[in-house]
């Protein structure tokens, strides 16, 4: 079995409400984070070689690091939850299943970046969405997580849910920001990077969902260990938005470097070819990646078995799987 850092309680009935998520060790990675100081928490981002997990795969601890720091001006967090890439489907799972886990991390990377007011945008189409984070972050201000002086920290934040109106460019980050600010998506140039001119024209980070989760992990545990976890500079755990003509589609968190044959065929995973046919080709991520033919899909063109991970697939690769079978292009 897979090691498991953001899934491992995503069946326990009611892990959704503050309640449950607490009593299995929810906010602890904050509690951890305010015991060090901001510089601190990057530091451990940065051990921890998490990369984002949005398509791009830039070193998260490294992108908080650039994050400019000019006295006197608000600085932001802004969670990306656009998820429009055709096939993915794992931000979406984990914003339903596990609110309070990435509003615990929201807190714990606003916390690293210095910034007091956080958004999450999210999809117009995710409307349910938007109902069950706020009603999380009900839950988190009710539990002194968020507002004024977080469980007499002296640190202060708020949150707020931000749905867009469903156009697959305010994925794009800058975009995103236009579109935050009230205006038309429309990309900005750059630079400015977002992390000097970003939301407001103020310094901003702006990361994916499973990023700003993988954050809870990586505190709880320390960046160290789980760079221990994947393989090579792609390390740690990723979600899979696995669909297609496979036995068992779904969400699944793999650790990176595990085999594609492997994530296809085994019983853990996706189970295999739907009716035990032929796979014929793999849609490895989004709009913008090459369809693989079944041989190239499972093996590098050198023969070697090709991995899960940011070396062996590309970065966008990593967001899905779409299997197609033997009937599919006839
Ligand atoms: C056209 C386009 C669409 C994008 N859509 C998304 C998206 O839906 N979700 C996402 O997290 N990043 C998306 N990105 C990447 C973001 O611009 C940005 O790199 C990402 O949110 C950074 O987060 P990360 O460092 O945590 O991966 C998109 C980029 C482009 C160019």
């Amino acid at each position: 079995m897979g090691k498991k850092l953001l899934l491992q309680n995503d069946k326990i009935p009611g892990i959704d409400t503050y309640e449950v998520y607490r009593q299995h060790g929810g906010y602890s990675s904050v509690e951890k984070a305010f015991k060090m100081t901001s510089d601190e928490v990057v530091e451990e981002v940065k051990k921890s070689g998490l990369r984002g997990r949005g398509g791009a795969g830039f070193p998260t601890g490294m992108k908080w690091s650039f994050l400019a720091k000019p006295e006197g001006v608000p600085r932001y967090l802004v969670c990306n939850a656009d998820e429009s890439e055709p096939g993915t489907f794992k931000d979406r799972y984990l914003m339903q299943r596990h609110p309070h886990l990435l509003i615990e991390g929201m807190i714990a990377a606003s916390y690293a970046l210095g910034a007091n007011t956080a958004y999450i945008y999210i999809r117009g189409e995710y409307f349910y969405i938007v109902n069950i984070l706020e009603k999380a972050i009900e839950e988190a201000y009710t539990a002194g997580w968020l507002g004024d002086n977080i469980q007499g920290s002296g640190y202060s934040l708020n949150m707020y849910v931000h749905p867009g109106a469903g156009a697959y460019i305010c994925g794009e980050e800058t975009a995103l920001l236009e579109s935050l600010e009230g205006k038309r998506g429309n990309p900005r140039i750059k630079p400015p990077f977002p992390a000097v001119k970003g939301l407001y024209a103020c310094p901003t980070v702006v990361n994916n969902v499973e990023t700003i989760a993988a954050v809870v992990p990586i505190l709880n545990m320390g960046g160290d260990e789980y760079a221990k976890i994947g393989i090579g500079k792609s390390t740690g755990t990723k979600l899979i938005s696995a669909s297609g003509h496979i036995k068992k589609p779904g969400v699944y968190e793999i650790e990176l470097g595990l085999p594609v044959e492997e994530f296809i065929y085994s019983e853990e995973y996706c189970g295999g070819i739907l009716n035990d046919k032929k796979l014929k080709a793999v849609v490895p991520g989004g709009s913008s990646v090459p369809i693989l033919p079944a041989e190239l899909s499972l093996k590098t063109p050198t023969g070697e078995p090709r991995l899960m991970s940011y070396e062996s697939l590309s970065e966008v690769a990593l967001l899905a799987v779409v299997c197609w079978d033997q009937a599919a292009l006839l």
